[in-house]
């Protein structure tokens, strides 16, 4: 499974990148505007700046919710750098954006997806990627990571190519589910990344190891 990190933090993606364990970055104008960037050539000058920090593959979201504007956004976020993925809001002139771009050969994210309806018609658009939100899922009462079961079983009947890219993970849980279920892709926060590595016995198991070795030192010495 692939793994991107959800975030525009600068720190965060560097941290996640030295990992070595990093495919991609997800962003969206809230992630944006939480790291304050403000006006559109910042906002570009930004996108660049997470380019240059990962080897491949970061979703830049557009804003216009109507067909034109969304392919002139589009066009212009995938200018800045082979590996932007235009991220496309889930509406009907969407649709019509995602098939634009993908006639184009440019890659595309089709995101807020919240039913398998939904991931079924931006495959068929040609969507590179779908986001499907199961933690906001989850925060209404409603199973997620079903979703993620839903749209594996869809695509791999039809054999559509886009690939299922889980969002809105919250934590380690989430990872290795989508992992069991068999999402393409997985984008959370750092802090979700770092807790797979965790646990209690290892810690304790190190230390074991790494006082019993000390305590031969002192023996031979
Ligand atoms: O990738 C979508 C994601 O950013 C939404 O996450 O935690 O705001 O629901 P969240």
């Amino acid at each position: 499974m692939k793994f991107f990190i959800d975030t525009a933090n600068l720190e965060q993606i560097k941290e996640a990148q030295e990992l070595g364990v990093l495919d991609g970055v997800t962003t969206n104008p809230s992630l944006m505007a939480k790291e304050g960037i403000v006006g559109q050539e910042n906002i570009l000058q930004h996108y660049r700046d997470i380019c240059n920090l990962v080897d491949d593959k970061v979703s830049a979201e557009v804003i216009a919710t109507d067909f034109e504007g969304m392919v002139k956004e589009g066009e212009i976020l995938a200018a800045l750098d082979d590996k932007i993925v235009v991220k496309i809001p889930m509406i009907r002139d969407g649709i019509k954006a995602l098939k634009y771009f993908s006639d184009k050969g440019i890659r595309t994210n089709c995101t807020l997806i919240f039913s398998s309806g939904q991931a079924l018609i931006a495959a068929k658009a040609g969507a590179t990627y779908v986001s499907p939100f199961i933690g906001r899922l989850d925060d209404i009462s409603t199973d997620g990571l079903r979703l993620i079961e839903e749209i594996r079983l869809i695509y791999d009947n039809y054999g559509y190519e886009t690939e299922i890219l889980a969002a809105s993970v919250r934590h380690p849980m989430h990872i290795i589910n989508c992992a069991q279920i068999g999402s393409d892709v997985m984008t959370g926060p750092l802090s979700a990344i770092l807790a797979l590595i965790n646990h209690p016995l290892t810690t304790n198991g190190l230390a074991t190891f790494l006082a019993d070795h000390a305590k031969s030192q002192e023996v031979t010495a």
